[in-house]
């Protein structure tokens, strides 16, 4: 399949941080359909020669394994070009348009990495030069629109040109091996559908913690915030994937229709709920791996006396027969103690404990980062005699571990070369509907709002710790725990 890749925002950071070093492993995995050109897109004057030694340069910075050897560059690099364009010049989109129609590519994708103030426009023009043919894909990268009303004004933008399933919104969560997974646990085995509900499930706890701070990103930071950061996007998807019902087939809208019925279910907020189930919090100055780090406000670009919350903790209900009453749990933060991205599924505990000592619960962990992997938590007894030869032992934790990683050393990708592969390929499944996306924006509303005008500000924690301790509270208050308190 011959296709054309461009990359808008060619020269900016998620290029090449994350969207070269993937397709450069696509390229080396043999993965990359061939007959490909790869062209970036950027508003100053570079000749391809000079592109290509930009990112080279730039590949110094990505981990030492996925460094590309002198050799391997060269090769992989005659795929990139380079055009330098002004966004809001007609002019350049007919530039490139004719780019594009002297080779007619059997594929083209349009990937935006640019700021999404941008989206609008560049789709507007698309459109207007006729680049938006059945054979072409746009890629939109998050963040989609900073509330309900900018994404609904970007989607209308997007749909002026593209129809729905030529729009590939990116959520790199989807793309990770341990979201896959989750779906294969839930929908290619039996064995726990069974317990999938509110009669064995006790609660549920979405934990997306990073121990780095904002870095250089602080005036973007400020301006977005762990809730439209974290929460409005990676955090419900991953909510939506454990919540929904089995779809009746594995195709995109089957299983995106059942996504936006559990965000459409979710208990809408409103001015009490979001003080009594919201905690927002803010970093301070702290010890993280051992290292002294400065405080949220003490970041370069962040404005002195910033409200702006680096932590969320939520705790929301799925309102529907399978999980009424059920609570679920939503936490992320910058500058936590580790970076740690999981699910926690605990089960009842059992309803007459006939064993000595306190009855523990089993717990199910879907472990997304650092590891990727299932661990199941169940009690088992050592078969002894217990303290003092009394014949009363009490249960043990255990648990049975199941790591990817080295159950699949060789097949597993990276989040943005499946995402990148899948949209050549068409494949939309792991790509946001501007419905679901729409939704999410709805149900975080109430939350930006009454922040907006709340004057108390975020809660300090200390960096290195696991929030403030109101995230503790707020778990507490229905008689559980977060899963390293328990
Ligand atoms: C991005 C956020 O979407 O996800 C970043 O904008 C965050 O702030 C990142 O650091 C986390 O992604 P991952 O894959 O490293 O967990």
């Amino acid at each position: 399949m011959s296709f054309d890749l461009i990359l808008f925002g060619g020269t900016g950071d998620l290029t090449w941080r994350k969207l070269m070093p993937a397709l450069f492993q696509a390229w080396r995995h043999n993965k990359l359909p061939g007959g490909g050109r790869i062209l970036a897109v950027a508003r100053d004057e570079r000749s391809d020669e000079q592109y290509r030694a930009f990112i080279r340069e730039r590949f110094f910075e990505v981990e030492a394994a996925k460094q590309p050897k002198q050799e391997e560059f060269a090769r992989f690099s005659e795929l990139l070009h380079y055009r330098r364009m002004d966004l809001s010049k007609p002019a350049d989109y007919e530039g490139l348009k004719g780019w594009v129609d002297a080779r007619a590519a059997e594929t083209v994708v349009l990937f935006l990495a640019t700021s999404p103030h941008l989206f609008p426009q560049i789709c507007q023009q698309l459109g207007s030069v006729g680049l938006n043919g059945p054979h072409v894909r746009v890629v939109l990268e998050k963040p989609l629109g900073h509330d309900l009303q900018s994404a609904q004004e970007i989607n209308r933008a997007v749909a002026s040109a593209f129809k729905e399933q030529q729009a590939l919104r990116i959520d790199h969560y989807l793309g990770k091996p341990a979201v896959q997974n989750l779906s294969a646990l839930r929908f290619g085995n039996a064995l726990f559908e069974p317990l999938w509900r509110r009669e064995s499930i006790s609660n549920i706890q979405i934990t997306l913690a990073e121990s780095i701070g904002v870095g250089t990103r602080g005036d973007f930071y400020d301006r977005t915030g762990a809730l439209r950061d974290m929460i409005q996007n990676h955090a419900l998807q991953l909510l939506t994937m454990i919540a929904m019902e089995p779809p009746p087939s594995n195709d995109a809208d089957a299983i995106r229709d059942e996504k936006l019925k559990v965000l459409k279910s979710l208990k809408p907020f409103n001015a009490e709920t979001v003080v009594r189930d919201v905690v927002r919090g803010q970093y301070r100055a702290g010890m993280v791996d051992g290292r002294k780090v400065a405080g949220y406000l003490e970041e370069e670009k962040v404005p002195a006396h910033s409200h702006c919350e680096t932590f969320v903790a939520l705790r929301t209900e799925v309102q529907n027969w399978r999980w009424a009453g059920v609570p679920f749990y939503l936490r992320t933060g910058k500058r936590l103690a580790a970076r740690e991205a999981q699910i926690v599924v605990n089960f009842r505990p059992v309803p007459h404990p006939i064993f000595p000592g306190a009855a523990r619960a089993n717990k199910l962990v879907i472990k997304l980062q650092p590891e990727d992997g299932l661990e199941l938590h169940l009690l088992a007894a050592k078969g002894g005699l217990g303290p003092g030869g009394s014949g009363t032992e009490q249960l043990s934790p255990v648990s049975l571990d199941l790591d990817f990683d080295k159950a699949f050393p060789t097949d597993r990708i990276g989040a943005y070369e499946r995402l990148l592969l899948d949209a050549l390929a068409g494949r939309l499944n792991l790509f946001v509907r501007s419905d679901e996306q729409e939704q999410a924006w709805k149900w975080v509303e109430p939350i930006l709002k009454h922040w907006a005008q709340d004057t108390e500000g975020p809660r300090p924690y200390v960096a290195g710790s696991w929030g403030p301790p109101a995230a503790s509270a707020l778990v507490a208050r229905d008689g559980h725990a977060w899963a390293e308190e328990q």
